[in-house]
């Protein structure tokens, strides 16, 4: 397993380009299973986890050919229904099958996810939604069993917003017969992407972007082409590394990103002291000389994503004074806690709250990645601390971040990947 070493006090400055928004593509590639023929997904990110639905999906029969950043999809022959239990147990998002096998098949057999490193991913919701429908769903031996004549619209209401369960129910509902109306919507950016496919495929969906979502099924879809929207967590991480590590009086420019879906994280890093200024596909961001020490609570979009939330710990562990940070998403999900402590961050945990005093200095430890997105605020503070940072098992981050190494070396960091060994 590899590991990245880091010699921490270079100064980040120039520009960086972002790639396309994992979460966008792990909707998209599924949603190709409700009409037959050939897609082209544009600006696809080249990352392990899109490699992983790929091959759930190959699994099933699609075809596969990622060239560059663009996609290019078979759907002609389904020949398969079922997620088996070492494809989903990778990545809980293969559950994102369910919806259109059935949708299109009438069954599906899809293993039931396993919890991820901060503990347990309920899908209740995703089931609910689809019995709604007109499902009929058993649960046993660790795997979803569901089949339907004809789904049927039903009106739904999600107790949480869920984007996962927000883009299963819809994947399933554009094919049902009637109307269905899905209140307490996801809203997140990558659900609104989903649904502007859905659409281009012939699907009729009124609301998408917002919460209210009323959808008439129809009898078929088809092809559609799209270019995937831009990663706004890949995005928000270098702006807040930028905040963290830019070198003072220099400044890091953002590309290829979409600001809109940044408005939570860039008025809280302008509250920090931070200088932003904004283009229509770029944010070029002017460190603070001290960082300010400012709350957080993390929410359902367009609040402050909870997959941001281990990066800003990692900015606020160096900020004047002490903030507070909440996850009101997952009340467990503090991994990345411990190992920046290893760093030399001052941090209590409480519940679903972290304190985070702000310190003089971070020295350089080794470190080791639970998650994806811990493993990108260690990666931050290693940037940040004096000295040699190592940071094990990086293939947490090649699952959501596309070559950040060499992205970061771009921006001047010392920062290479070690391969192989055990770790
Ligand atoms: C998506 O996960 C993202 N993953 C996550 O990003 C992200 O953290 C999460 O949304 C929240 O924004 C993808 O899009 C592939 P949810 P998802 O259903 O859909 C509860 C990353 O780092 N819930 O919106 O699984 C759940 O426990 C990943 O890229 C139920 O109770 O999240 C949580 O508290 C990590 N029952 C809340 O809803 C359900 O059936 C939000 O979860 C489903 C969810």
């Amino acid at each position: 397993m590899d590991k990245f070493v880091i010699r921490g006090g270079k100064g980040l400055r120039g520009t960086v380009q972002i790639s396309g928004a994992k979460n966008a593509s792990l909707a998209l590639m599924p949603a190709t299973l409700l009409a037959p023929g050939s897609y082209t997904l544009q600006n696809t990110p080249q990352l392990r986890d899109i490699i992983t639905m790929s091959r759930l999906l190959e699994s099933m029969g699609l075809g596969f050919k990622h060239s560059d950043h663009t996609l290019s999809v078979d759907a002609s022959h389904v020949t398969k229904f079922e997620a088996p239990y070492e494809h989903v147990k990778k990545m809980r998002a293969s559950i994102y099958v369910l919806g259109p096998l059935v949708a299109r098949y009438g069954h599906a057999l899809v293993s039931l996810p396993g919890g991820c490193a901060w503990g347990p991913r309920p899908v209740n919701l995703h089931i609910e939604g689809l019995r709604k429908l007109g499902a009929e769903i058993e649960v046993e031996a660790g795997y979803i069993r569901a089949k339907a004549s004809r789904l049927k619209g039903a009106r739904i209401v999600f107790d949480v917003s869920s984007v996962g369960a927000t883009g299963n129910v819809m994947m399933a509902a554009v094919l049902a017969k009637g109307t269905t109306v899905i209140d307490n919507a996801a809203m997140e950016p990558e659900i609104t992407a989903l649904g502007e496919f859905l659409i281009k495929m012939g699907a009729k969906i009124e609301g998408v972007g917002g919460n209210h979502l009323v959808i008439e099924g129809v009898d078929e879809l088809h092809p559609a082409d799209i270019t995937t929207i831009p990663d706004r967590i890949e995005a928000a991480t270098f702006l807040v590394a930028a905040a963290l590590t830019g070198e003072r009086g220099a400044t890091v420019r953002v590309e290829r990103c979409n600001p809109n879906h940044l408005s939570a994280v860039t008025t809280k890093l302008e509250d920090v002291g931070a200088r932003l200024t904004y283009g229509p596909d770029f944010i070029e961001l002017q460190p603070p000389n001290s960082i300010r020490a400012v709350n957080v609570t993390t929410s359902i979009y367009s609040g402050f994503p909870t997959d941001m939330q281990a990066q800003w710990i990692a900015l606020m562990a160096r900020a004047e004074g002490t903030s507070v940070v909440t996850d009101t998403i997952y009340f467990d999900r503090f991994m990345h806690v411990p190992e920046l402590a290893r760093l030399g961050a001052n941090i209590t945990i409480k519940e679903n709250i972290a304190t985070v005093m702000g310190v003089k200095k971070l020295t350089g430890a080794t470190v080791m990645s639970t998650d994806l997105r811990a493993s990108a605020s260690l990666i931050l503070a290693g940037l940040a601390a004096e000295g040699t940072t190592e940071v094990l098992r990086v293939y947490h981050l090649d699952r959501g971040y596309e070559s950040i190494e060499k992205k970061l070396q771009g921006l001047g960091a010392d920062i290479r990947r070690v391969a192989g060994e055990e770790f």
